[in-house]
């Protein structure tokens, strides 16, 4: 059952003649817009903080017509040669499919740059799993608190090792309550 906020979006969505937003590359004169959709996430702790430019986002974006604005928007921020972090993710009108848009052009791209393993640190992994991630049995702040000292697949180890020391240094570590979610993107060998 959506919300009256949900349920206003979509008969918005519905009443729009522009179709529905274009995902593509974001650029630097985007990066004000991607902020102040971000902003309220971060500011709730939905969404972790980062600095990524304008070309890690991918952006969905209304029709030029209809304004152009930018409606959602996502990042891919490499933690290895073959793990990448998707993050950054947010919609303005949430329930309408976006949000799977936005994470199916990251898997693809993620996919395109040659990465293997796609993560993402979330406080909700509910929405992962319906896009079919699986949680990961390890994480990068269990190991920056000594709490997963289990061996981690070797693709992920040093990638978690890396990342661990960033959340070491996290004012957030002792109370963090993400859960870390991990989808394969790896292309299948020509044959
Ligand atoms: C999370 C978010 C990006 C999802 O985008 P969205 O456009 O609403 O998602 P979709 O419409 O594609 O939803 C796909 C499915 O996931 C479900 N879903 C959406 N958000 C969910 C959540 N937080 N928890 C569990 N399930 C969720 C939807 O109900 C839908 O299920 P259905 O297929 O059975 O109808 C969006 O709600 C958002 O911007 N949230 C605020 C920022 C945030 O929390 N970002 C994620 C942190 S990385």
């Amino acid at each position: 059952m959506g919300t009256l906020t949900t349920r206003t979006a979509r008969l918005v969505h519905r009443l729009k003649p522009a179709g529905p937003p274009r995902i593509e590359a974001a650029t630097t004169p985007d990066l004000p817009a991607i902020d102040a959709l971000l902003a309220p996430h971060i500011a709730s702790g939905r969404v972790l903080p980062r600095k990524a430019s304008a070309d890690a986002f991918l952006v969905a974006r209304q029709a030029p017509g209809h304004g152009g604005s930018i409606v959602g928007a996502v990042a891919l921020t490499a933690w290895s040669d073959r793990v990448v972090e998707l993050g950054s993710l947010a919609v303005d009108a949430p329930g309408l499919g976006l949000g799977t848009r936005l994470v199916r052009a990251a898997e693809e791209r993620a996919a395109a740059l040659g990465f293997d393993r796609v993560v993402a640190l979330t406080s909700s992994p509910g929405f992962f799993l319906r896009c079919g991630w699986q949680p990961s049995a390890h994480s990068p702040w269990a190991r920056a608190r000594a709490l997963d000292a289990d061996p981690a697949p070797p693709m992920l180890s040093a990638a978690l090792d890396r990342k661990a020391q960033a959340c070491a240094a996290c004012p957030r570590l002792a109370t963090c309550t993400q859960t870390m979610l991990v989808t394969s993107v790896a292309r299948a060998e020509a044959a």
